[in-house]
């Protein structure tokens, strides 16, 4: 991935941050997911009183894509901390990493987890999600 376009998705998911929905836990979560058609769908978590229904930044930016028809996606950046203090990187949890699965390529789709615009990682979903269920695995 070019320099440019992780530091652009790392902005946006940035950006995120004061959308976050976090009353509970404090912990603020935002994501910028691209997708093929070079379209970028951004999400934050959104937390709830019953706690289960509790959205990750993620997930929420692939339900976005996806309820409006986009359904293949190239790469997505990732940050997160408590009080939206960015400190360590914010890594998917198990449930977003399945939904990735649904959608994207593992050994394609590419993971960008950041502090800042000048401290990133890029992880493969492959690499965070080895031997993954997906819909391959159903044919
Ligand atoms: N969270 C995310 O948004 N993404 C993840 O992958 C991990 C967790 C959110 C959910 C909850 O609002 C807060 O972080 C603490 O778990």
């Amino acid at each position: 991935m070019d320099k440019k376009l992780a530091e652009e998705m790392i902005e946006l998911a940035i950006e995120q941050l004061k959308f976050s929905y976090t009353p509970y836990s404090g912990f603020k979560v935002g994501a910028a997911l691209l997708a093929k058609d070079g379209k970028f769908y951004t999400g934050c978590n959104i937390e709830n009183a019953s706690y289960t229904p509790t959205n990750c930044a993620e997930r929420t930016a692939f339900f976005k894509a996806v309820s409006e028809g986009v359904t293949e996606f190239r790469a997505i950046s990732i940050v997160g901390g408590k009080d939206g203090i960015l400190t360590e990187y914010a890594a998917p949890c198990g449930v977003c990493r399945q939904v990735m699965m649904e959608f994207c390529d593992p050994d394609t789709f590419q993971i960008i987890l950041a502090t800042s615009k000048e401290q990133y990682e890029i992880f493969t979903l492959r690499d965070l999600m080895p031997l993954g269920f997906g819909p391959d695995n159903l044919i």
